[in-house]
């Protein structure tokens, strides 16, 4: 399935709905420090997560060892700044889509690490700032995720 990259989150609710989402979809998540929050916040909690939906979470000490990771996989840098429509394009089970953070975004660097192609947006009325960062997660997930045919979903 799909794998999920929150490169510096902020928001601890953000996030834990992030966490939901990803396990409900099936989903891999993925964090890279430095966190705005710990992992036990009070804030993350109230997302209401059970155990099982941290069971698939990753978190890395910095980007240099989640690149890594990721180094032989399709990845999609997932930005305002996008030069893609995110439903034009055709996803496969293995792909990878990394978000940015709350006030940030992603930095141009990693933006411009992947293609012209891989750097995809989710359109907005115009003089719009951005979505909510977990909705810019759903959205995209979801589309890609129908695309494959909601593979092992009901
Ligand atoms: C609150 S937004 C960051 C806002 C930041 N000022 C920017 O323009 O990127 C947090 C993250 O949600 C995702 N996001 C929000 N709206 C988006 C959109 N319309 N298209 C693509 N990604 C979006 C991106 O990954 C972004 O880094």
């Amino acid at each position: 399935m799909f794998d999920v990259i929150l490169y510096q989150p902020e928001i601890p609710p953000n996030t834990g709905n992030i966490i939901r989402l990803c396990a409900n979809t099936g989903a891999r998540l993925h964090l890279v420090k430095p966190l705005g929050f710990s992992l036990d916040d009070k804030q993350l909690m109230r997302a209401g997560l059970d155990y099982h939906e941290f069971a698939t979470l990753a978190v890395y000490d910095n980007w240099t060892d989640c690149a890594e990771r990721f180094k032989n996989r399709r990845m999609f840098a997932v930005s305002t700044k996008g030069t893609q429509r995110f439903d034009l394009v055709r996803y496969a089970s293995e792909d990878v889509f990394l978000f940015g953070p709350e006030t940030r975004g992603l930095p141009a660097e990693l933006i411009h690490a992947v293609g012209a192609s891989q750097r995809i947006r989710v359109p907005m009325l115009p003089h719009s700032r951005s979505l909510n960062l977990s909705n810019a997660v759903a959205v995209v997930i979801y589309e890609a995720w129908r695309q494959i045919g909601f593979e092992n979903g009901r």
